[in-house]
């Protein structure tokens, strides 16, 4: 590589990665991811890697090496209020940023927005849902109750070959995610291997520890502009290691509402006072305010009869 012309030949076969990730955008969504979304770290390094990828098939396609858009649909499995939904619009701007969705925006959809009740309906719902989604990520919540294995003429079925099709046929505009329970999830690859090879990253979101939940809680109180004093964060540990105990758990979504619920009593209680309040007492949750949660009732622990569902949250 003595001469000139050899080198300038050679540099020409160079790109900087450096700049190259500089110049992508990712920077900033991946710093976000870490600092919004407390744990979740194998899901973490899979975004990382994931959007690693994308920046090299990017940078490969520049040096005229293979330019096939690698596999991008995915299935995120965890129980509920694990993050799933919070990632896949991370997931959708990430795509976007790098050239892998025109538009980056996430469309959700169930069971009910595919499927039709009557003959005829499901093809054109199932079509009207690929067609808004293209351009963007295509996120299906539940994904295995499109199939119904009991009932083979169920309108499901048509449902599924719909989006297989798209999968294959529009996989250069349109990148599906696949959630839910990951043993129900398992069992429907299982009996729709066509989904199972179409898709490129399985990502599994674990529960949250306590440590996890309590994070997740003083960050959610922090972004209201709340904050728990000694007293109520000890409330609050304390309603925790009951809470993931009791039916209808569901992580980060529970600590979300719990939230809900102990701001409505924080006002009830500074209301009542008919006092002058200061900015700081605007603020503080008060042990009072967690304590008086029926989580804390003695006739929940000692095993009464479960409430119906639906109202359990309100914990
Ligand atoms: N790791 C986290 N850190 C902070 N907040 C979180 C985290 N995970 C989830 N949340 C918050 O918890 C709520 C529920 O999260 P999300 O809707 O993403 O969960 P999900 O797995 O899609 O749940 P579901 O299965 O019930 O749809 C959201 O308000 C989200 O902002
Ligand atoms: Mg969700």
């Amino acid at each position: 590589m003595s001469d000139p012309e050899t080198r300038l030949a050679a540099d020409r076969d160079v790109v900087d990665l450096g700049e190259a990730y500089r110049d992508s955008g990712l920077e900033p969504i991946l710093e976000d991811l870490e600092g919004e979304l407390i744990g979740l770290q194998p899901v973490k390094r899979r975004i990382r890697e994931i959007a690693a990828l994308l920046l090299v098939a990017r940078l490969r396609e520049k040096l005229g090496l293979s330019a096939e858009r690698p596999g991008l649909h995915m299935s995120f499995t965890g129980r509920p209020g694990t993050g799933k939904t919070t990632v896949a619009h991370r997931m959708a701007l990430i795509l976007h940023k790098m050239g892998y969705a025109r538009k980056g925006h996430l469309i959700v959809a169930s069971r009910e927005d595919l499927v039709g009740q009557y003959v005829g309906h499901t093809a054109p719902k199932t079509r009207e849902v690929l067609k808004k989604s293209l351009g963007g990520v295509l996120f299906i919540d539940e994904a295995y109750y499109l199939y119904r294995q009991e009932n083979e003429r169920d309108y499901g079925q048509e449902a599924i070959e719909i989006l297989l099709q798209a999968m294959e046929n529009q996989r250069d505009d349109l990148v599906v995610i696949l959630a839910g329970y990951k043993e129900r999830m398992e069992v429907f690859f299982q009996s729709n291997p066509g989904f199972h090879s179409r898709i490129a990253h399985h990502i599994d979101f674990p529960d949250y520890s306590l440590a996890e939940l309590m994070a997740i809680a003083e960050l959610m109180l922090r972004q209201q502009m709340y904050r728990f004093d000694e007293a109520s964060r000890d409330a609050f540990e304390k309603y925790l290691e009951r809470r993931v105990r009791q039916p209808h758990f569901s992580n980060a979504r529970s600590i979300r509402n719990a939230l809900d619920r102990i701001r409505l009593r924080q006002a009830q209680r500074l209301v009542e006072q008919r006092t002058r309040v200061s900015k700081d007492e605007l603020s503080r949750i008060d042990a009072e305010d967690v304590l008086r949660s029926r989580v804390f009732d003695d006739a929940m622990e000692s095993g009464s009869p479960p409430r119906a569902a639906g109202q359990s949250e309100e914990a």
